[in-house]
């Protein structure tokens, strides 16, 4: 499988054979990122407070970012940014990606040079934290607002999208916060329940009829 794939909306993804998955859905990668984590997440929780402290799962190319803190400019927000990543991409890989002429910016770039495990504020709306980790090793005195669960799927990573790891997260999220994630598999949602939260499907996007917000109570 190549490396590098345009999706069907025009953006590009890439395909990791360790996990025998691509970075995002191959039927649109702003889609998705879209719908899911802006519009579902960011969206809904900038209704209640402009101040904002997201968790990612998965830095990856870092398109949720890029689209995050492109949100926050122009819905003058306050985004702290934590993302995890055990596995970045390498500089050759962030070259194929064709987000900046895709958005019309050049902050890709920034976010994938910032240094890790060190927060650096990119612009007055956004400050990102980046962190070589895993989930399951992460930890913090930090709560979040707002969790970006993008793993890649189940049948790859089967061991990320457990109610105990649901729990974790619901430990690390405060009461009303939002985890959104494409996967509406029904053991995923029962392991999200399992861990205390109520879980809502919302409309998908192209080539994915439903997909999932999940309120901590
Ligand atoms: C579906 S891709 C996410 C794409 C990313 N959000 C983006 O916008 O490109 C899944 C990401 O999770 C990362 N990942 C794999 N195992 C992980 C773990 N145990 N904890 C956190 N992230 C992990 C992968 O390396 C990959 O970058």
């Amino acid at each position: 499988m190549e490396r590098l794939r345009l999706t069907d909306d025009g953006f590009a993804t890439l395909y990791s054979p360790e996990f025998n998955q691509h970075y995002h859905s191959v039927r649109g990668a702003m889609d998705e990122t879209q719908r899911v984590y802006i519009e579902l997440g960011l969206w809904a929780k900038m209704q209640e407070k402009t101040e904002i402290h997201i968790l990612e799962i998965g830095f990856g190319t870092g398109l949720n970012a890029l689209v995050t803190l492109l949100e926050a400019q122009k819905n003058n927000l306050i985004i702290h940014h934590t993302t995890l990543e055990p596995f970045p991409i390498s500089d050759t890989d962030i070259t194929l990606l064709n987000y900046e002429d895709e958005l019309k910016t050049d902050l890709l770039q920034a976010l994938h040079q910032t240094k890790w495990e060190e927060t650096v504020e990119i612009n007055p709306h956004f400050f990102l934290t980046k962190k070589q980790i895993s989930l399951q090793d992460f930890n913090t005195d930090n709560r979040f607002d707002l969790v970006y669960f993008d793993a890649f799927a189940p049948v790859s990573q089967p061991e990320l999208w457990t109610e105990e790891i649901f729990r974790k997260i619901a430990d690390l999220t405060i009461e009303g916060g939002f985890l959104t994630t494409y996967c509406s598999k029904s053991d995923v949602r029962r392991a999200l329940q399992g861990a205390g939260f109520k879980v809502e499907k919302h409309q998908g996007m192209r080539g994915k009829r439903e997909v999932v917000r999940a309120i901590k109570y």
